[in-house]
């Protein structure tokens, strides 16, 4: 073949990828709304979160304005609702009360703006603008609608009564042969400048110097929680910074949320079912604050933002920065526990494919891990496509979010992505792992 024919090639390879992810991303919103009747779909579920219907519309909206109009220079399919599901006009405890669109007008809306997004991508050439190369804007809307999905995932953990969702068991957990590794004195390549779907805050690729830290091997299980709680944790202001504090007072946190005591043990409630806590699977639904008392209380540390991407990323062999904690390739079934395939956390050790090279498991699926860094662009950073999508939330009241959880999809699960959130938050799927400073003598 020749260059221009391998070109094209490529850009024909690239366009069958966007439809693909296009379509897992609406067979998952599908799933998700039609799991619940319309009565469901448009109430409020928790203060904290949109109605599900709204989620289903914002998804279309977004896409609209970004694919139909902007890339596709089209017509507005409606122009009258882009204020409705305009994140940034209303909070989410006011979106009931907006005038939305019923159930099956929103399906009809998602499903006419889609029609219109694949006759774009048809003729979109997925190069040049910057906003088309790689087929970025089609990248940003798929993981848009992932990231919603995830939300989605978690507004249904809020809903009360029985069970829609249903997914068989994660794999079964294994010893892992250390309980933490030590991760040497080095710089490294944080962030990207190459991945072609990264969005604005994972940009650009720059070095960051580490120092020497040992970091632990697999995030902290409900059993090890389980004894910071039997440990009289949360009655101990010691353990926690004063903020966290005021927050576990005012709050009256006790344990994890969908946590509830019997009379021999823990139970937790899990998309409408009630079951004793796995003893080995990473703790879900715990705060920024909650996190960072445990680790106190362990003697340890939540790890920095740089140190969680040099343990998930950095390969000493070559000196390079991987995608992954397993190297390059995209997450399979056997790297990580992403995309919604399982409705919990996997035990520990049920990853041994996707551990780093300095042997560090489940970095990448689980349970999103609370770091103890602020959100802050990188040296460099520009806002693309748009200020509010990043630049708006840096030096806001947030802590970084990394690895994704067993509720994010894969195309949003490479190691360089960020996340972050207020630090009281408990309803999305985070726990922790801990980290501490490698003293003198154990560098010696
Ligand atoms: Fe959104």
């Amino acid at each position: 073949m020749t260059t221009a024919n391998t070109e094209t090639a490529g850009i024909e390879q690239l366009r069958t990828r966007v439809a693909e992810q296009l379509e897992r991303a609406r067979a998952r919103s599908i799933a998700l709304t039609d799991a619940v009747d319309d009565d469901d779909l448009v109430r409020q579920h928790s203060k904290l979160m949109s109605p599900l219907v709204w989620d289903l519309a914002h998804v279309g909206n977004q896409e609209e304005l970004w694919l139909v109009r902007d890339v596709g220079g089209r017509e507005p399919v409606r122009c009258d609702i882009d204020n409705l599901y305009d994140a940034f006009q209303h909070a989410r405890a006011d979106r009931p009360a907006l005038p939305l669109l019923p159930p099956a007008e929103a399906r009809r809306y998602v499903r006419e703006v889609r029609d219109k997004v694949l006759d774009v991508l048809e003729r979109s050439p997925l190069e040049g603008r910057r906003l088309e190369a790689g087929g970025f804007a089609f990248g940003m809307i798929v993981q848009h609608e992932q990231q919603h999905d995830e939300t989605m995932l978690a507004t249904h953990q809020l809903r009360a009564g029985a069970p829609v969702l249903h997914a068989p068991p994660p794999p079964p957990g294994r010893p892992l042969p250390a309980a933490e590794v030590l991760i040497p004195a080095a710089s490294f390549a944080m962030g990207t400048s190459i991945d072609a779907w990264a969005l604005d805050n994972e940009r650009p690729a720059h070095e960051v110097f580490v120092d020497a830290f040992f970091i632990d091997t697999a995030p902290v299980t409900n059993a090890a929680y389980a004894a910071f709680i039997e440990a009289g944790g949360y009655d101990d202001p010691r353990w926690w910074s004063e903020r966290g504090w005021a927050y576990r007072q005012h709050a009256n946190l006790s344990a994890p949320r969908f946590w509830l005591r019997a009379a021999d043990g823990w139970l937790r409630r899990r998309f409408g079912v009630v079951e004793p806590i796995p003893p080995d699977e990473p703790v879900v639904h715990v705060c920024f604050h909650e996190a960072q008392a445990y680790a106190a209380w362990a003697g340890r540390r939540l790890p920095t933002e740089p140190e969680w991407e040099k343990a998930a990323r950095f390969d000493p062999a070559t000196g390079r920065s991987r995608r992954y904690p397993w190297g390059d390739e995209d997450p399979g079934p056997e790297h990580a526990n992403l995309g919604q395939r399982h409705l919990s956390p996997a035990p520990v050790g049920a990853y041994p494919a996707g551990a780093s090279p300095a042997g560090v498991h489940q970095l990448v699926g689980d349970v999103w891990e609370w770091l103890d860094s602020d959100f802050h662009g990188y040296p460099g950073f520009e806002p693309f496509p748009y200020r509010e999508y990043s630049e708006a939330f840096f030096g806001g009241d947030y802590k970084m979010l990394r690895g994704g959880s067993f509720g994010t999809d894969p195309v949003a699960g490479r190691a360089t992505f960020r996340n972050w959130d207020h630090p009281i938050r408990r309803q999305i799927f985070a726990g922790f792992r801990c980290a501490r400073d490698a003293s003198p003598e154990e560098l010696a």
